[in-house]
């Protein structure tokens, strides 16, 4: 048995959640094992992160405390949900992860993505999504919909710009695991393409699935995956 790790990412207001709890219903009602969640947030750990994250009262907190806080919050979220469901053959559909705190906290915040990138690695444990659906929108359309602003959302318009070019580079830099659409498109359309996009990859044999994850890390880590792969998740 072999489990699908599929991730949503985006701007705030871009169905993200909208998506995954679709995907999430209609694999269930096909009969499979199905762990739809979120990051911040999941668990009693994460409810209290995830206050601490998103409260306006919280104020102004450092970035690198804000990174690390994010990464604490996903490095529970993956050893106590992530990975029991995937080790027994379930598939886990989550709203948001990695790509979240490298375009909000590194290029949002404008932290050193080359000391971010190996931290928040290793927070994940190295587990690298089958499947990262990007869903792309023009900021101000997403917080447009939007009505009171948590503190990640209430960040100025180029702090917003940076986050979204930074998910469609991230997107770019390993095509072959992403699946970018815009987020103006229906739900139906989107959900249409994520399905399709869904089969191939469990037409994929899972052996090629675990090669193409160590593949993705020395994408990511280009020379120095050496030190990586001694680490590399199941
Ligand atoms: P989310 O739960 O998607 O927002 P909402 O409940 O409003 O739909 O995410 C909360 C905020 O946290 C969102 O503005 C994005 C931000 N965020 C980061 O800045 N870094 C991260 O690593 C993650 C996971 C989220």
């Amino acid at each position: 048995m072999h489990g699908l790790f599929i991730v949503f990412e985006g701007g705030d207001g871009a169905g993200k959640s909208t998506q995954s709890a679709l995907l999430g219903r209609w694999l269930e009602e096909q009969g499979r094992d199905v762990v739809v969640t979120r990051e911040p947030g999941e668990g009693p750990v994460g409810e209290k992160i995830r206050a601490i994250l998103l409260d306006p009262a919280t104020g102004d907190l450092s970035p690198r405390a804000e990174a690390l806080l994010y990464s604490a919050d996903r490095a529970h979220h993956v050893d106590t949900t992530v990975k029991p469901a995937l080790a027994r053959g379930a598939v886990v559909i989550s709203d948001r992860y990695i790509d979240s705190t490298l375009a909000y906290q590194g290029a949002g915040r404008t932290l050193d993505l080359a000391d971010l990138e190996p931290i928040a690695w290793w927070a994940a444990d190295h587990l690298v999504p089958d499947l990262t659906v990007l869903l792309d929108l023009e900021p101000s359309e997403g917080l447009a919909t939007i009505g009171e602003r948590d503190r990640l959302e209430a960040a100025d318009d180029d702090f917003h710009a940076r986050t979204r070019d930074y998910f469609l580079r991230l997107a770019e830099r390993d095509p072959g695991r992403y699946l970018v659409l815009k987020a103006r498109e229906s739900i139906t359309a989107i959900q249409e393409k994520v399905r399709g996009r869904l089969a191939e990859l469990e037409a994929a044999d899972p052996e090629v699935l675990r090669v193409d994850r160590r593949s993705a890390l020395r994408t990511l880590f280009g020379a120095e995956t050496s030190d990586v792969e001694g680490t590399l998740a199941p």
